[in-house]
């Protein structure tokens, strides 16, 4: 019995030694809170109003994954523009009526040039668009999340296209050794580099979303977030939702520059203070 009680007591003291370890390393990486967006929902009602009536159109890349899918059900909710164009390298079906207006364009994505018919005429794009090196190798990898982004971007620039909203990922930075923040920060400065009027990029941290495709690393990672954040009140996570409706809120103001980054906590806050 002194025995099971010295065990158990030695188990509490490493969980605890863990658990404050984890908090500190938490907290270190935790940005701060962001300041930058106060209540706006009355506000943004205008603004929805006022940016309808300029009847723009937009095209979104990775309507098909899990934050494009958010950003187009959002997209339709707000109704903020008379031509939605989703761009893919297949084509989707929709069951529900407010989907029936959408148009699609089917593109090879190894053979974008041929393609560049579809990227004309838009006045706001979206890029969700992403794959993992687990499921496609790091080749793989390089070409969907950079190549085919920043081509991409390019040809919307050359069809006329002045705004450009990429879902990017928290810790980007093209100097960094991880290939996956590496190839994230590369895009966002060629992209910059094109000189959109407009362009927004947003860094999310671990997306909260159930998804039906097997990411293991991604599973523990958001189920460990998922109950730390609770506990320590980081904000290493967040739920699709915010950054679908952070991104639509968002292309309604008027940046204060030409190329914004909204960091993870930017991203929570303009979506708490867009009224959820
Ligand atoms: N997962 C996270 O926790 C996390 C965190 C921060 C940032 N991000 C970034 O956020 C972005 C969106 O993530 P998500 O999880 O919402 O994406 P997702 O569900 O994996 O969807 C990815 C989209 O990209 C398309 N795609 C993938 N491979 C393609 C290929 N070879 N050719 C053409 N299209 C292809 C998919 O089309 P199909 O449906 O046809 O496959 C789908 O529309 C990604 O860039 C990701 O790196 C993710």
């Amino acid at each position: 019995m002194k025995l099971l009680d010295t065990a158990l007591g030695k188990a509490t003291c490493f969980l605890t030694v863990v658990i404050v370890v984890i908090a500190a390393v938490l907290h270190y990486f935790d940005d701060p809170a962001s300041v930058k967006y106060t209540s706006m929902a009355e506000d943004l009602k205008t603004l929805e109003g006022d940016f309808r009536q300029h009847n723009k159109s937009c095209f979104i890349l990775g309507a098909s994954g899990e934050t494009g899918k958010m950003l187009l059900q959002e997209l339709l909710g707000r109704n903020i523009f008379s031509k939605i164009t989703l761009i893919g390298r297949r084509q989707l079906s929709f069951e529900d009526k407010a989907y029936e207006n959408l148009l699609q364009e089917v593109v090879d994505f190894e053979k974008l040039e041929d393609y560049a018919a579809a990227f004309q005429g838009h006045d706001v794009g979206y890029c969700c668009l992403g794959t993992t090196k687990a499921k496609v190798g790091t080749e793989g990898f390089i070409r969907v999340d950079h190549d085919y982004v920043v081509k991409s971007a390019e040809l919307a620039k050359a069809g006329g296209c002045s705004q450009f909203h990429l879902e990017s990922s928290r810790g980007a930075d093209k100097n960094s050794n991880f290939l996956y923040l590496k190839v994230k920060g590369q895009v966002e400065a060629e992209i910059e580099a094109l000189g959109f009027d407009r362009y927004a990029i947003y860094r999310p941290g671990v997306l909260l979303v159930d998804r039906q495709e097997s990411r293991p690393a991604e599973w523990m990672a958001r189920k460990f977030l998922g109950a730390f954040s609770s506990v320590f009140s980081t904000s290493m996570s967040i739920p699709i939702q915010a950054v679908a409706k952070a991104m639509v809120s968002n292309t309604l103001l008027q940046p204060e520059k030409k190329a914004e980054i909204l960091e993870h906590a930017d991203i929570t806050s303009l979506w708490k203070s867009a009224g959820k």
